[in-house]
Parts: C-alpha cells; sequence; structure tokens
C-alpha cells in the first residue's frame, strides 16, 4: 500500500473546497472532513436549545459537550457526509437560513474554536485524510504533509454559485450573492483569531482560470509527487 498522508484544503467560502476535497478522497480513498459543518453543527446546537447567541459562555461550554458524530454519507440524498447531534440527523437542519446569519460569530469564539480544533486533530490522527476548512493548514494540522490553499475571484464564485443555484432552478441575483461572497470573505479575513491566511508552506492554486477537472488533476499531480517522495 502506497504512504498515507494528511492533506489540508483551506480558502474562502465558494472556493469549490467541498466539491473538490470529496473528488480528490474518491481519487484516493481517504477520508474527508468538511470541517464547516462541526462550526454549523455548534451553531445549529445553540440554536436548538434557545441560548442567546452573543452569550459567548454558554455557547462554549455548549459545543463544548456538544456530542457530535460526523460519518460517511448514511443516505443517498446528495450530501456529503452525516452530521448527528447525539441521535439525530442535523444534516440538512445545518444548512439553513438561522446557522448561516449566526455562524460566523460563533466560529469568533475562542473556546468554540478550541474545542473544535482538538476533535479535528484526533480524527485526523490516523492520517489518509483530507481537511477543509479556513485554518486547517495554519492551526489544526501545521504539519500536515501536503497544505493546499485555493484561490477564487469575489466575482468568479460569485458567477459559479449563480449558475449552480439556476441549474437548480432557483431564483437568484447574481449581485446579491456577489455581496453575500464578499461579506463572509471581510468576516473570514478580519477574523482576530483564525484568520483566512493561506500557511506559509500551502500551495495555492488559482482556479479562477481552471474547471474542476482541472484543480483535481493538479492537486492529484501534487500527491503523486509527494508519495514518491516517499
Ligand atoms: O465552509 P462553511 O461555509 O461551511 O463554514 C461555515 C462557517 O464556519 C464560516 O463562517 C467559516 C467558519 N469556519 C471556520 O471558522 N473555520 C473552519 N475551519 C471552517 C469553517
Amino acid at each position: 500500500m502506497s504512504k498515507q498522508i494528511t492533506i489540508t484544503i483551506d480558502g474562502a467560502a465558494a472556493v469549490g473546497k467541498s466539491t473538490l476535497a470529496e473528488l480528490l478522497s474518491e481519487e484516493l480513498h481517504y477520508l474527508y472532513l468538511d470541517t464547516g459543518v462541526m462550526y454549523r453543527a455548534a451553531t445549529w446546537g445553540a440554536l436548538d436549545q434557545h441560548i442567546e447567541i452573543t452569550d459567548e459562555v454558554s455557547v462554549s461550554e455548549l459545543t463544548e459537550r456538544l456530542p457530535l458524530i460526523i460519518t460517511p454519507p448514511t443516505q443517498n440524498d446528495g450530501r456529503q457526509c452525516t452530521v448527528l447531534v447525539g441521535e439525530q440527523d442535523i444534516t440538512w437542519e445545518i444548512r439553513s437560513a438561522m446557522v448561516e446569519k449566526y455562524v460566523s460569530l460563533v466560529s469568533s469564539y475562542p473556546r468554540v474554536r478550541a474545542a473544535l480544533t482538538e476533535q479535528q486533530r484526533t480524527m485526523a490522527q490516523h492520517g489518509a485524510i483530507i481537511m477543509a476548512g479556513r485554518d486547517i493548514g495554519t492551526v489544526v494540522l501545521p504539519k500536515a504533509d501536503l497544505k493546499i490553499f485555493m484561490v477564487a475571484s469575489a466575482e468568479k464564485r460569485a458567477e459559479r454559485r449563480y449558475d449552480e443555484l439556476i441549474a437548480k432552478g432557483k431564483t437568484v441575483n447574481y449581485d446579491e450573492i456577489l455581496a453575500a461572497i464578499q461579506e463572509r470573505d471581510r468576516q473570514d479575513t478580519e477574523k482576530p483569531i483564525s484568520p483566512l491566511v493561506p500557511a506559509k508552506d500551502a500551495v495555492l492554486i488559482d482556479t479562477d482560470q481552471l474547471n474542476i477537472e482541472e484543480v483535481l488533476a493538479e492537486m492529484c499531480d501534487l500527491v503523486d509527487k509527494l508519495v514518491e517522495a516517499g
């Protein structure tokens, strides 16, 4: 069996991390963990328990004791993973507008980040994993074998999100999508802890001029070189 490595993929909202991480995980038969779902689950938990989202201590305490379990998909309904809190399946609930509205605030709380970072490190300890997020290469797994940082202009990301939603038959407005992406970029990069920055030794992949297959090929190439080098 070839050497099993740890791969991190970081980047801004809607840059295509999930799509690429999932494809790469299928290619390599690795586990894929999207850490964004963990911040979303903590936010969902606080809302579900009617905890004031601005009450940092209560939200942090809840996150520390949240019985969060993430598994490969248990249903064939388009999900990339199954997210459970206890026995409750919250895979789709964490995509709600309410979670979307508050997740950035929750993810700015240091104790929330510390609790989830610890769980993420535990999940990565056996290698053969692709972990995607914002701070995986810089904070969570700074010693990962391969760190990828994906970039694309806000306009390009908005264009792709727009096409995706139109293809699903939704009525959407390009300018609103672009404004939402720019606002999330601002929140992610101005966060005082774990702001969105590439690790010093990350490989930057600019996807503005590349399609999915080309990005995947570039990632596979990077993995091959590393594995061959032993
Ligand atoms: O990638 P996403 O949209 O599912 O992320 C949800 C939120 O969690 C977003 O506000 C960024 C934050 N996040 C984070 O702070 N650190 C991570 N490693 C992953 C996500």
